[in-house]
């Protein structure tokens, strides 16, 4: 199974994917990190781990239409069978889901439906919730909506601050979605409308 990985900053969940398929956890290559930032810092980890990294510059194209279309077009030139969503500050349009349809994943850093969007780890601390978590997800057309794959709470400590538990959070994020990615390469994730059931390792 071929691997795309999209994403636009950081690149930490790339990392532990990455790490993941070298240390042969996950079965599968990967195969291309696209990104729509010049200067993300998740180009020089794909270049420390020899990962192909194609950077689509947004301001090239006149809609988020045409951005799409270029980014199908260099999933098919890669015969990519798995788009991996990392940190990709972009709605996908309509005609990539369809064309990738059940084949592309997202992670959350909250409980979806809960906290959709951004700055989801600083609203639950704020909102004074007493767990959050983190959701991996198949991508529909809707923002963090699509049918759900794994999801794990963690409790919010008393007085814990935004830096410890965003560390928390990504620190399960690193974890689960490599788990995620090696579900759906073995083919354990079945998915029917919303329900998604997963056969265990
Ligand atoms: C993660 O918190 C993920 O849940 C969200 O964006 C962040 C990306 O972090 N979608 P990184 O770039 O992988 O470090």
């Amino acid at each position: 199974m071929n691997i795309a990985i999209l994403a636009s900053g950081n690149g930490s969940n790339f990392e532990a994917i990455v790490k993941a398929a070298k240390r042969g956890y996950i079965k599968a290559f990967i195969k291309v990190l696209i990104t729509d930032k010049s200067n993300a810092y998740v180009r020089q980890r794909a270049k420390r781990n020899k990962i192909k990294d194609i950077l689509i510059d947004p301001s090239k194209f006149k809609s988020r239409l045409e951005f799409d279309e270029e980014v199908i077009k260099v999933l098919e030139k890669e015969k990519i069978d798995l788009v991996v969503l990392a940190g990709f500050m972009r709605i996908l349009s309509a005609k990539f889901v369809k064309r990738f349809k059940n084949r592309i994943l997202n992670i959350h850093p909250a409980l979806l439906p809960a906290f959709k969007g951004e700055n989801a780890i600083r609203r639950a601390l704020q909102h004074n919730c007493k767990v959050t978590g983190v959701t991996v997800h198949f991508v529909d057309e809707k923002v963090d909506n699509g049918p759900i794959i794994l999801q794990q709470a963690i409790e919010i400590k008393r007085g814990e601050t935004l830096e410890r538990l965003e560390e928390r959070i990504h620190n399960l994020e690193h974890k689960l979605y490599p788990l995620a990615v090696k579900l759906f390469t073995e083919r354990r994730i079945k998915i029917k409308n919303r329900n998604v059931e997963i056969e265990p390792l």
